[in-house]
């Protein structure tokens, strides 16, 4: 693992490996990828202001989320079939998590399990994503499954009415490899996922299982059958951000879906603040995902107000070149960045990073 320095050696080695029809589908975004593409630009526009001579020596990375500690701000965001990406799929990844004491969010469409990544790694703070379906009972089972099998919270998915147009899924006419499941469901609603059809098959398939219907109502249904808190991820707007913290949400995650819903908005990096301010006067905690692949990343996400970032990609890279140990080694790299960072910006823990910390680049261009 020593040959990989940062995360983006990982992805790197992961691109080399997988084979293509992987590969496109874990780092394709919607149609054009201009968004793919300003998630990570977006970050390189803002600069961090250190601050000297503030005695670093006690620095410490930890924080609370939702009520649990982690031991840094950094955790793994939901990625669909992560046994593509290794045999060991989920389960290694749950088991990083648990070795590093950072959030993992299991995915609806897994290929392992809830009850096997719970078994896989008890002691993991675990979250589910969800996609409520047409079938409400089937949702209300996987809400009951994930309750009972100790997940702390419930990453609602808002922002996928159905999946965005990846080109390449439809070139490669991407599907599930026959000998991998859509764990979380009977062996009969996962039939269709193998079948690409035309077009891709994952489209294909989804298209018949997400809900279009969906209003924020749907918020007090969830609330009537599970007491976890829930997690509106996938939130662009700081109206959007009001709306989900008034039908019932105890956290907003700031995404784009990793740029893989519709091309043309903002990074989330950018949306971040109008969330932040939006909803400062409420109880709610605010997360981001989408192109955190450093530590100055992550602290410039802090500074702008994010409680905590998640990681999409980066795991799944980890888990190609090296299993449970490849994504521990992407979180010790986030760690160390992090903890670098955090000393010679002079803001030794999370609280210390404040909104002055990070300033827009055309700050200095005047
Ligand atoms: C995703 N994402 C995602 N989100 C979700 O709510 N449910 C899911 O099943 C998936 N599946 C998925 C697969 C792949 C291959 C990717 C790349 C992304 C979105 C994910 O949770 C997260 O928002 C982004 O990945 C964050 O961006 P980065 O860290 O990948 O840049």
């Amino acid at each position: 693992m020593d040959r990989y320095i940062s995360v983006k050696d990982l992805e790197d080695g992961a691109l080399e490996l997988l084979p293509k029809a992987v590969r496109d589908y874990y780092k394709s975004g919607a149609t054009e990828e201009y968004t793919l593409a300003e998630n990570r630009r977006a970050f390189q526009r803002l600069r961090i202001r250190p601050k000297c001579m503030i005695g670093v020596l006690n620095y410490n990375l930890s924080t609370t989320v939702l009520g649990e500690t982690v031991t840094m701000p950094v955790g793994i965001s939901p990625t669909a079939m992560q046994r593509m990406a290794h045999p060991d799929g989920e389960v290694a990844n749950v088991k990083a998590a648990e070795a590093a004491g950072v959030i993992y969010t299991l995915s609806t469409i897994a290929t392992s399990s809830i009850e096997e990544v719970a078994e896989a790694a008890p002691n993991a703070i675990k979250w589910f994503q969800l996609y409520i379906s047409y079938d409400r009972q089937i949702t209300k089972e996987l809400v009951l499954r994930a309750e009972k099998a100790g997940y702390k919270a419930l990453a609602l998915t808002v922002d996928t009415p159905l999946f965005g147009i990846r080109r390449a899924d439809i070139r490669n006419k991407f599907s599930l490899p026959t000998h991998w499941r859509l764990a979380n469901f009977d062996d009969l609603s996962s039939t269709k996922i193998h079948d690409a059809g035309e077009g891709s098959g994952l489209n294909n398939y989804t298209d018949g299982l997400f809900d279009k219907t969906l209003t924020w109502d749907e918020i007090k249904w969830l609330k009537s059958i599970t007491k976890l808190p829930i997690v509106a991820k996938g939130i662009l707007r700081g109206d959007d951000a009001v709306k989900a913290v008034e039908a019932g949400c105890a956290g907003i995650l700031v995404s784009n879906h990793g740029a893989r819903q519709l091309d043309g908005v903002p990074a989330t990096i950018e949306a971040l603040p109008e969330i932040v301010d939006a909803v400062k006067n409420y109880n709610v905690e605010v997360f981001m995902d989408g192109g955190v692949t450093t530590g100055t990343d992550v602290y410039k996400a802090l500074a702008l107000g994010a409680k905590m970032v998640f990681v999409g990609r980066p795991a799944l890279w980890g888990l190609a070149v090296g299993a449970q140990e490849g994504v521990q080694h992407m979180l010790r790299i986030f760690r160390n960045e992090l903890e670098c960072t955090l000393q010679i910006a002079g803001t030794p823990t999370v609280a210390d990073i404040t909104k002055d910390m990070v300033r827009h680049e055309s700050a200095y261009s005047r």
